[in-house]
């Protein structure tokens, strides 16, 4: 039997570090929402108790240190069986991105094995085996759009953005999340971002305001270690953005567009400059992320 799950990546449309807290974590609040680009994953079930994984592309790894790895690992243990499985990653989020794509992959992973061993457990439930995986696989175990707080997996719901373009630029490197957030001096941010103010215009539907407020404290100290995403920044607003900021740790950058037209302006002053450009639509609402349900 075999059932096919989507994963569509995240952006933050606010990232706000409060304090570093006693474990080592920091204290976060951030608005987050799903865009139109998904993984695919296919899980299959296997006669033998292994778990074994492939993926499409090169640049994830295909084992035990795989997210959706782990996400399969932990949940077996968590209900105490000893059912085998081979995941299948059709990868099309940019790796290390700042997309959530390991963290949606494993998130998809969860609710597919959910559906095909007929586990019956709660989002809640899965949210909080996936809290054990990463920090953003509770917010990708609902996706939609959310502020999510704590280390990211306190998680209250909002509605979706107003309609719009999303062009994604992802620079040629990856970053480290916990390099990023290493290099974070709390104290020293500049500015921070007012999320319950973003929270507000997604409530009102206020496409100008949400654009005024993207924030992420994170932006300065990537733009710090890598030019480009400052470089790409600059050339989004230049051809005619609406709003530009980084995502999650980066480095992957994105610009909010109204037109279509505007947004493939974007996409092709990009092109040579940078080689990973999407031009997608927002998302915001929760996708009925299990695609066939299950086959035989
Ligand atoms: O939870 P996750 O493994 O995705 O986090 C990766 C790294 O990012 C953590 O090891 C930590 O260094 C940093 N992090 C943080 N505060 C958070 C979430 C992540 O400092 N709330």
């Amino acid at each position: 039997m075999l059932v096919s799950v989507k994963a569509p990546a995240k952006i933050n449309l606010t990232l706000d570090a409060l304090y570093k807290r006693q474990d080592g974590y920091h204290e976060l609040e951030m608005v987050m929402t799903t865009v139109d680009l998904f993984d695919r994953i296919d899980l299959f079930e296997k006669e033998s108790s292994s778990i074994t994984l492939e993926s499409s592309s090169g640049l994830v790894p295909q084992d035990e240190r795989n997210l959706a790895y782990r996400a399969a690992v932990l949940l077996r243990e968590k209900i105490g069986i000893k059912r085998g499985i081979h995941i299948r990653i059709d990868k099309h989020i940019p790796v290390a991105a700042g997309l959530a794509g390991g963290s949606s992959d494993a998130a998809a992973t969860l609710r597919g094995l959910n559906r095909l061993w007929g586990l019956g457990l709660s989002d809640e439930e899965l949210a909080a085996i996936g809290a054990e995986i990463g920090s953003d696989v509770p917010f990708c175990v609902y996706s939609g759009t959310a502020i999510a707080r704590g280390r990211g997996e306190i998680l209250a719901p909002l509605p979706p953005p107003p309609p719009c373009w999303v062009v994604l630029a992802k620079p040629g490197h990856g970053v480290s999340t916990a390099d990023v957030f290493g290099r974070l001096k709390v104290d020293e941010i500049a500015e921070h971002p007012e999320t319950e103010q973003m929270a507000e215009a997604l409530r009102k539907r206020d496409y100008d305001h949400m654009v005024r407020l993207l924030g992420n404290v994170l932006e300065p100290v990537t733009m710090e270690m890598h030019e480009d995403v400052g470089k790409i920044k600059k050339k989004m607003k230049e051809f005619g953005a609406d709003g530009v900021l980084m995502s999650g740790s980066g480095p992957t950058v994105f610009a909010l567009i109204r037109q279509e037209s505007r947004a493939r302006r974007i996409v092709n002053s990009l092109r040579g400059f940078c080689r990973q450009v999407y031009c997608v639509r927002m998302l915001g609402v929760r996708t009925e992320s299990v695609l066939d349900g299950i086959r035989t």
